[in-house]
């Protein structure tokens, strides 16, 4: 049988992740998708680094674009980073060869999503991004697939793995936030910019992609309202919980007649409830469907093992034939809504 055969862009945290899935699983994906799926290439910036994973059997690129054009792939997975530069070229020069795209990259996915994926639906082949959103909950296919018979009301959720963890944390340990940003970097949680973190445009990237899926409209991420973590003191979660509530980082989207609400802020939340309760770096995402009634799907939301797992359930997908339109939908058929500014709602 024809091996599904992997170009991986990036050895960072998740591309690590990514190499350990298929050396300690590949058997049992073969059997699953009924072919064997192979890395053959990898890129990253600096060959020297010893990356606690074997590379010998693969081939190196130095240049990413050289990795999405070699006869042998035939899906890249983008796990570089950056909604610009060379994860945008990497990707660009990967449709037009006619390769799979699997992506972590929700920067990207934020501001050029609807453009690739109309590349992508042109050329016959997919651009899977469920890593882009909410580490390894699958959202994007609970969302796109599960729930794809119901009109979608409201999406909501703790989108960031990163500001949960700070949040959760500073009341812990009694610590600023700067003291535990530093461990969630260790851990492999935050953004190669942490500021994209705690200032709340992670979680807006997401929350974009999100909207777009849920209610067929053009993905805008410049409509969303955002506000971060960065103001809150361990003062505010003390006093929050004194009454009750934990403060979470909340994404929300919400269909209006007059248009598209999205905000990212911190909110005050009942400590008993899911997302009051959701501890460490989890993530939930609280989606409403008229027909479905109230769906939740909380998990991991950051880190090497969750967001590789959320890769390779693409890739199975790929490998397996399925080649379906990110947003649920063709690109082309996206509507445009009015964005509801801060208030208006
Ligand atoms: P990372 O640890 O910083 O790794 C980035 C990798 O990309 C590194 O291996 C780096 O090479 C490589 N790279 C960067 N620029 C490059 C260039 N110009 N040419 C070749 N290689 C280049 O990042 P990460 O945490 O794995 O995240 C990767 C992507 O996944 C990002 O889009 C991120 O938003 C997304 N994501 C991350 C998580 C998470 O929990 N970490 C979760 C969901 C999504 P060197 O190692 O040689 O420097
Ligand atoms: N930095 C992101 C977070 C990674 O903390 O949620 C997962 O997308």
């Amino acid at each position: 049988t024809t091996p599904f055969r992997l170009g991986i862009a990036g050895l960072g945290t998740v591309g690590r992740g990514v190499v350990r899935i298929v050396a300690e699983h590949g058997a049992e994906i073969a059997t699953r998708v009924g072919r064997p799926v192979e890395i053959v290439a990898v890129s990253a910036r600096d060959r020297r680094r010893d990356r606690g994973v074997d590379l010998t059997a693969f081939a190196w690129e130095d240049d990413p674009v050289a990795l999405a054009r070699r006869a042998d792939v035939d899906c890249v997975i983008e796990v570089m980073g950056g909604a610009n530069g060379p994860a945008k070229a990497l990707v660009d020069a990967a449709l037009a060869a006619g390769k799979h795209v699997v992506t972590a990259n929700k920067a990207l996915l934020a501001r050029h999503g609807q453009e690739l994926a109309e590349t992508a639906e042109g050329a016959g082949v997919a651009l899977a991004g469920e890593a882009a959103v909410a580490g390894g909950i699958p959202a994007l296919k609970g969302l796109g697939e599960g729930l794809a018979a119901n009109r979608i009301t409201r999406v909501f959720g703790v989108l960031n793995g990163t500001c949960n963890y700070i949040l959760n944390e500073m009341e812990a340990r009694k610590a600023p936030y700067e003291a535990v940003l530093a461990d969630a970097q260790r851990l492999g949680y935050a953004e190669a910019d942490p500021s994209f973190d705690v200032g709340g445009i992670d979680a807006a990237h997401k929350l974009a992609i999100l909207a777009a899926l849920a209610f067929g409209t053009r993905v805008d991420f410049e409509g969303v309202v955002t506000e971060g973590i960065e103001r809150i003191t361990l003062a505010d979660i003390e006093t929050a919980r004194d009454m009750g509530f934990s403060i979470r980082l909340l994404g929300l989207a919400r269909m209006h007649e007059a248009g598209l609400e999205q905000r990212v802020r911190p909110c005050m939340v009942d400590e008993r409830s899911l997302i009051g309760a959701l501890p460490g770096v989890t993530n939930a995402v609280v989606v409403e469907g008229d027909f479905v009634g109230q769906c939740a799907f909380s998990g991991p939301g950051a880190g090497e093992g969750p967001t590789a797992s959320a890769i390779m359930a693409d890739v199975l997908d790929i490998a397996r034939g399925a080649v379906r339109p990110l947003f649920g939908r063709a690109a082309t058929a996206l509507a445009s809504a009015p964005r509801l500014s801060h208030g208006d709602e």
